[in-house]
């Protein structure tokens, strides 16, 4: 019995000469039908970006979040501002030893350095693959007080091509999923799984690695045992909807929460329950094909997110299907942020935090991050 291609043509009703499973010509294949060549490079990207213990810094906030980041620390909340604070991360040196792709927001990738020299570039110079946040953010939820669901999904077609001609190699969209009274709802994990799903399939056409972020949420109560609940439903959820768009596994990387409790639980858990909690969680909804698991961190600490992940590698890393990677946002920029201060003679000492928590990260990948690594063990060597 054939499927595909050859039991259609072999159909009798379609003129072909034999088959023995009718119900095979009506099912053409559940597989993308991308080009073998474009789906090999997907994997080659998305095997690069987790590669080497490396992993991605998130450098996307959308300029209200940018803004927002920049109010409590007095630093001006302006396009000029956000372009050097942008030019001091993409051209920190050595950073391209442990970070292997960024993620750029739509103004950050048309932006250049003083020098005129693009971001893109300067990033690939460095080693590093540029990619870009392609959702426009999570909205209410029409009929789900307490919701979000992300928009971004019409004209996206276009607006990856142009990207990806911009030299984008991977692209990022987020999903954000809150735990409380009653929620979340099958309605609203529902629509996000799908809209994920349908971006993802536009990213591989496109000849871009996705970045699937589903993120549950830490803010709440909420006890260890709930999130790892809800973080599984999302996932199997987020998967079914992978297979059901026809994507290609090995060509995506994953981005989700670690399983931790709410930040106002009052039972707060251990490094090794994190880890034991995540990767248990994780092991149940993530297939195998999936080449790479780079969490976001969420609004932890740099120091609790490289530690946390460096208990899951130092725990369970060799017996894994999947690199166990990052791709944080505030838990590597934020001590930088809070250095830079927006002065042009804070910039040395900025990125040289930046690169630590960079380090951090990449150590705690070999499972071989601790304590001695931060204040006054830590060495600048780019
Ligand atoms: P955080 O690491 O700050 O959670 O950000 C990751 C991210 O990219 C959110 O979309």
């Amino acid at each position: 019995m054939e499927f595909g291609r050859n039991a259609h043509r072999e159909n009798p009703q379609s003129g072909g000469a034999k088959i023995n499973c009718p119900a095979a010509s009506k099912r053409y294949s559940f597989r993308s039908r991308l080009p073998q060549m474009n789906v090999q490079e997907l994997i080659d990207t998305a095997r690069t970006l987790v590669a080497g213990n490396k992993g991605l810094l998130a450098m996307d906030e959308s300029n209200p979040t940018c803004n927002k980041r920049f109010a409590p620390l007095g630093i001006p909340q302006t396009e000029e501002s956000r372009r050097a604070y942008r030019e001091l991360i993409v051209t920190t040196p050595g950073l391209g030893e442990w970070i292997s792709g960024v993620i750029l927001y739509d103004e950050t990738i048309r932006q250049q350095k003083k020098d005129g020299t693009s971001f893109v570039k300067a990033i690939t110079n460095a080693g590093i693959i540029p990619g870009i946040k392609v959702d426009t953010g999570a909205k209410d939820m029409a009929g789900h007080l307490g919701e979000k669901i992300t928009e971004g999904l019409d004209g996206l077609r276009d607006r990856l091509a142009e990207y990806s001609q911009m030299g984008a190699r991977f692209a990022k969209w987020r999903a954000v999923i809150a735990v409380g009274d009653g929620i979340p709802s099958r309605g609203c994990i529902e629509a996000n799984a799908q809209a994920l799903a349908r971006y993802a399939a536009l990213c591989q056409e496109a000849g871009l690695v996705p970045v699937v972020e589903p993120e549950v949420l830490m803010d709440g109560e909420h006890s260890l045992d709930l999130c790892y609940e809800v973080t599984e439903e999302v996932l199997r959820t987020v998967f079914n909807q992978l297979y059901t768009q026809r994507v290609t596994l090995e060509g995506l990387i994953l981005k989700p929460n670690m399983v931790l409790p709410g930040l106002t639980c009052p039972k707060q858990a251990a490094a090794d329950e994190v880890a034991d909690a995540t990767v248990q969680c994780l092991l149940r909804a993530v297939p195998a094909a999936v080449p790479g698991i780079a969490f976001l961190s969420g609004g932890q600490s740099g120091e609790l997110a490289s530690a946390r992940l460096n208990a899951m590698n130092v725990r369970f890393k060799s017996r894994l299907p999947w690199a166990l990677a990052f791709s944080f946002a505030r838990a590597i920029q934020q001590p930088a942020l809070e250095i830079w201060l927006g002065e042009e003679a804070n910039v040395l000492a900025a990125q040289q935090a930046l690169w630590h928590r960079a380090k951090c990260n990449w150590a705690a990948r070999r499972g071989e991050y601790n304590a001695a690594m931060e204040g006054t063990g830590a060495t600048y060597v780019p």
